[in-house]
């Protein structure tokens, strides 16, 4: 079981990740437990006032360190308090699959102009969920839920099916097609429809190969890729000295035809009579 708590002045934008979907599911087997902590119930004042104006001036309000460590402090030790900023690391699907590891992961939800910096006192992690700001560390939270959650086993039906996710292999997806087989004049791959796992595997990681390099060619370099791999990067035009670069195994040798021995024809001894 790994365990949520949020502290956040907003449980209820949260509510609905626990209840719903396969989340919903994995909480009400015991896969998963939310717990919301409304940080208004730390405040300490009649007024469940939580933040304040900022030391030196300037617009918006701060939200109060005592107040957060008073909520922490609620909570049964954590693996992780994780404080959301974008100051913070970038969260990405490693930190994802290694958060999902844990038993009891904290996550403190900012709000206005964020908290006291002594807040970071705190925390074992700051995590941004990328170069934006958003108006409340709930999205983010509400990302890395998601995003750690179905890594725990049993939150899938299928457990191998985050396995060939993008990041998960080290590389962006592969395409993927349903019914019907044919919409607005596109078809699908035949491979795909002629029931041969080991053409569709080959055709898969050709074309997740394909759209890395076109797209992220900078997840390449750790992407674990084999001497297979290689090859088909040299098909699509990429140079040795490139592969070199990234780390990658050189190409499978090319395999050697074995030369059988050449029967002697009828012509050739004819050849020969004639000399
Ligand atoms: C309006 S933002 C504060 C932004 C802050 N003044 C700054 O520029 O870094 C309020 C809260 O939203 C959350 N937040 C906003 N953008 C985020 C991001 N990219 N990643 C993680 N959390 C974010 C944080 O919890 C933050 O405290």
């Amino acid at each position: 079981m790994l365990t949520f708590s949020f502290l956040t002045l907003f449980p209820e934008l949260l509510a609905p990740f626990a209840s719903e979907a396969i989340l919903g599911k994995a909480a009400a087997r015991g896969l998963i437990h939310v717990n919301l902590v409304n940080m208004r119930d730390f405040a300490g004042n009649r007024h469940a006032k939580v933040d304040d104006t900022p030391y030196g001036g300037g617009a918006g309000m701060v939200i109060r360190v005592d107040v957060a460590e008073r909520a922490l402090s609620s909570l049964p030790p954590a693996d992780e308090v994780i404080l959301f900023t974008p100051a913070g690391e970038r969260f990405t699907q490693r930190t994802a699959e290694e958060l999902s590891t844990r038993t009891h992961l904290a996550f403190l939800c900012g709000r206005y102009e964020g908290f006291d910096a002594r807040v970071e006192g705190l925390v074992t992690r700051e995590l941004s969920i990328g170069d934006f700001v958003t108006m409340g560390g709930e999205a983010a939270a509400a990302c890395v839920l998601e995003a750690v959650a179905r890594l725990r086993p049993g939150v899938l039906g299928d457990e191998d099916s985050h396995r060939a996710d993008s990041f998960s292999s080290g590389l962006l997806d592969y395409p993927e097609y349903t019914r019907p087989p044919e919409w607005s004049g596109q078809g699908v791959p035949e491979v795909l429809k002629g029931g041969h796992h080991g053409a569709v595997a080959a055709w898969r990681r050709g074309q997740a190969l394909a759209r890395t390099l076109s797209r992220r060619p900078d997840l390449l370099p750790t992407a674990g890729l084999t001497p297979q791999d290689s090859a088909h990067l040299l098909a699509l035009g990429v140079t040795m000295e490139q592969l070199a670069e990234w780390g990658a195994p050189p190409p499978p040798a090319p395999k050697r035809v074995k030369r059988r021995p050449r029967a002697v024809t009828t012509a050739d001894s004819e050849d020969r009579s004639e000399s």
